[in-house]
């Protein structure tokens, strides 16, 4: 049966599966803040073995896994070296602001990473104006660049150059860096300090995000939760959704890699001469430029898709677990039909 829409605004948007519904329904819980729900522990001892560290956080959302971490990291008046188009920087309102009382030295990044070098130079730049640099923070995978993943070589180069200044990894689509560039989670996240990933997104739960550190880290962050107004009570309910995404929605997701790739190249055929986002695409997330955004968007919603403009210019399409290879055969059926050159 056809859809009345096929939903591509974003990975968020996928619904929890029948095991999921099972799992949240006989979820045994108890009160978080005791340490008494099993399912939350289990789900938190679970993520922190995937990453590869001793112990991990369980929270409402991405945001909050991210300005938990900060807060934790860094003393205000500090500095976080970031790329400039990552989501701690875009679309946190000001978030680490607000909540940590820092503020960025962003890097220009390509194609979502910044080298070694640069963050070496800004560490050693900031010495000029005592600017105190308490974290670097990166994104893998990396949206707005249209869900590039960091390579090996250039983490350790990140590590080397960061030296003890602690490294975050914003890993909301963590896994899906994991599937596409062939390295585990853990070898991922051997470079780096601290971790966040959303079980909410590709993974489909319905509700959730965990962050993962040192044992010690991690009961500072609980804290840093607490004040936020993060401390969950029966939070089993949901964390039991979690633990089926970690361990059955991840290997799906090269899934969701191809379809994004199938889209990816509809789109070049027929809407984009050229934009090198739509080459070599990566994981699910399809970024591609129009010279207007919001009449693309309506033209494409009277056509039976889905998206979200990110700007005047700028689309996104992303790929996920509630969509069949019939939607993506429909969607290009659709993409086929937008009159060429109108974009
Ligand atoms: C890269 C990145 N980090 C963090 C978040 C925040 O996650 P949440 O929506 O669960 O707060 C998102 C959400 O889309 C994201 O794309």
């Amino acid at each position: 049966m056809k859809r009345e829409f096929i939903d591509l605004r974003s990975d968020t948007v996928t619904r929890p599966t029948e095991k999921m519904r099972h799992a949240m329904a006989v979820a045994v819980v108890g009160d978080d803040l005791y340490r008494d729900d099993p399912t939350v522990v289990e789900l938190e001892e679970l993520f922190a073995q995937r990453v590869g560290k001793e112990a991990a956080l369980y929270l409402p959302s991405g945001v909050m896994a991210n300005q938990v971490a900060i807060r934790t990291h860094c003393a205000p008046g500090t500095y976080i070296i970031a790329g400039e188009r990552q989501h701690i920087l875009t679309y946190e309102y000001g978030g680490v602001a607000r909540n940590a009382g820092v503020s960025f030295l962003p890097l220009r990044d390509e194609d979502g990473r910044f080298g070694g070098d640069l963050v070496s130079e800004k560490l050693t730049a900031s010495g000029f104006y005592d600017q105190r640099v308490s974290l670097v923070a990166i994104e893998n995978t990396h949206m707005e660049s249209g869900g590039k993943y960091w390579r090996e070589a250039e983490l350790k180069a990140l590590r080397e150059a960061a030296g003890k200044t602690p490294i975050h990894l914003d890993g909301a689509r963590l896994f899906n860096a994991h599937v596409a560039s062939g390295l585990s989670s853990a070898e991922i996240c051997s470079h780096v300090d601290t971790v966040m990933s959303c079980v909410s997104k590709g993974l489909s739960a319905p509700v959730g995000s965990l962050l993962a550190g040192t044992k010690d880290f991690i009961e500072r962050a609980r804290q840093e939760r607490a004040a936020l107004g993060g401390q969950m009570r029966q939070a089993g309910i949901i964390a039991a959704a979690g633990i089926v995404a970690l361990n059955e929605m991840v290997d799906r997701l090269t899934l969701d890699h191809q379809r994004a790739a199938r889209l990816a190249s509809a789109i070049r055929n027929r809407v984009v001469v050229f934009d090198s986002r739509l080459d070599d695409l990566e994981t699910n997330i399809v970024i591609f430029t129009v010279s207007n955004a919001v009449a693309f968007v309506e033209d494409i919603a009277g056509r039976g898709i889905k998206a979200n403009a990110l700007d005047h210019r700028t689309i996104r399409f992303v790929t996920h677990s509630d969509l069949e290879d019939s939607d993506i055969d429909d969607a290009i059926e659709i993409i086929n039909s937008i009159p060429q050159g109108n974009w």
